[in-house]
């Protein structure tokens, strides 16, 4: 592709930067748009033009939390194969987790995912740096990184800091966004003990109750809030944690939910066992609730997969032996603007939670908007027609949903990532690749 190809979109219901939608055409040239008009003149440097006629112009979604297991972990997932189902599901950009193996703590395991992906990723990508207990330095000096992820729970070996003492230096040095999976291990321990020996999945739940999830927010926000540092509420799952967020939420923290939380619960483990197992757990109904309503009111900012596929296999090694996690990308969408559709919220509100949003916190530049200047990186979607999750339909290598059987509509007809098609009707183009991220400081 030349770097000025040119596509004109024509008669799509575009989703403006004011919430407002307008029926009309744009035309992107390389990487970016050029051009958004109601009718844009007919011209013979037009290299392909496409007829959106009955669709809906969306900036492309950022999805802000991944793990896509390469390296170390390919049989789960590996970065062409989750690019895939990303563009499927109109994701045009990622955030990757750093629990590869090796884990990504050092520039050198960064520079390795950054060149695996300039090879074999379909769509944009961009990584965060693992905090350990030792690697303050790789925390301060690597780049180019969306920021530092500590799991302050749920996490084995290196990559867990769970210590006060230990995670007070890394919110003490340095500015970039820290980003926490927030679960009190030393909590987790114990109640594992007490309950050992059940292993109706359904206490997961249990084990890693509501209350691991609030000590471990209350202590990040205590540290932010110390040194006043960029933080991250990774998967937000309790209504504690979004009551605790309404009343007292610094301007430099933001907080993300799952599709997942939002809408199962506790019920799916009689429905699907081990597959419902995810870290932070299902919470209750009334959590779904909570979360929602923090949602529509700002308090929660945007909206992430926790893609996290594992295998039909490793899953069905039952509880406590399955491990936890489930894939996201290419059904979030649909997921969402089914929500919107039902009347829970808009579709402008959507593309903001799941694309503008995401791409302001994390100071990505020209994305998450439909404007002349931004990145051409856009999903056209079919609002009209419903259509099932179907498990012989899905694209990640771990080869399951959990929301198979659900009829959504909002499904991508076409993915469009710098200006070049990646998904069309069906069809991916595998030859398309994405571009690293960059992040300003
Ligand atoms: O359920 C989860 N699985 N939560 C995480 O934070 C990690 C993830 C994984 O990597 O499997």
């Amino acid at each position: 592709m030349s770097s000025n190809h040119c596509l004109l979109i024509r008669h799509a219901r575009i989703l403006l930067p004011t919430g407002e939608f307008v029926v009309g055409d744009i035309e992107t040239r390389g990487r970016e748009i050029v051009r958004v008009e109601s009718e844009i003149p007919p011209s013979t440097r037009v290299d392909k033009e496409i007829d959106a006629n009955g669709l809906t112009l969306l900036p492309g979604v950022i999805d802000p939390q991944v793990h896509f297991r390469e390296p170390g972990l390919e049989h789960k997932e590996d970065l062409f194969s989750a690019s895939c189902a990303c563009a499927k599901g109109g994701v045009t950009s990622f955030l990757e987790m750093p629990n590869t193996r090796p884990l990504t703590i050092t520039q050198a395991a960064l520079d390795d995912k950054l060149q695996r992906s300039a090879d074999h990723c379909l769509v944009n990508y961009g990584f965060f740096i693992g905090a350990t207990p030792e690697n303050l330095p790789d925390l301060r000096d690597a780049q180019p990184t969306c920021g530092i992820k500590i799991f302050m729970g749920s996490a084995h070996g290196h990559l867990l800091v769970d210590h006060e003492e230990v995670l007070e230096p890394i919110f003490a040095q340095g500015d970039r966004l820290i980003a926490v999976h927030a679960e009190d291990q030393a909590r987790i321990r114990a109640r594992r003990e007490q309950f050992a020996g059940i292993t109706d999945p359904a206490i997961h739940s249990q084990i890693q109750d509501s209350q691991a999830a609030v000590n471990a927010t209350k202590l990040a926000l205590k540290l932010s809030k110390k040194y006043q540092r960029r933080l991250h509420i990774l998967h937000l799952s309790t209504g504690e944690e979004a009551q605790l967020l309404r009343q007292d939420k610094p301007s430099w923290v933001t907080a993300e939910v799952t599709p997942q939380h939002l809408l199962l619960n506790t019920s799916a483990y009689e429905k699907i066992g081990t597959l419902a197992q995810m870290n932070p757990p299902l919470r209750t109904p009334q959590d779904n609730q909570v979360l929602w309503q923090a949602l529509l009111d700002g308090v929660i900012d945007f909206i992430a997969t926790d893609h996290a596929p594992h295998t039909l296999e490793e899953k069905a090694k039952g509880y406590p032996h399955s491990p936890s996690g489930m894939p996201g990308v290419e059904t979030s969408l649909p997921l969402m603007l089914t929500q919107a559709m039902e009347g829970r919220c808009t579709i402008a509100q959507v593309s903001n939670w799941m694309s503008t949003a995401v791409a302001q916190a994390y100071r990505i530049p020209n994305k998450g908007a439909i404007a002349p200047g931004y990145d051409a990186d856009l999903v056209l979607v079919d609002l009209d027609n419903y259509r099932p999750v179907v498990r012989e339909e899905v694209l990640t290598k771990c080869g399951w949903s959990p929301f198979e059987g659900w009829n959504l509509t909002g499904w991508p007809v076409i993915t469009i990532v710098g200006g070049q098609i990646v998904y069309e009707r069906g069809q991916l183009h595998t030859e398309v690749r994405g571009q690293p991220l960059a992040f300003d400081a």
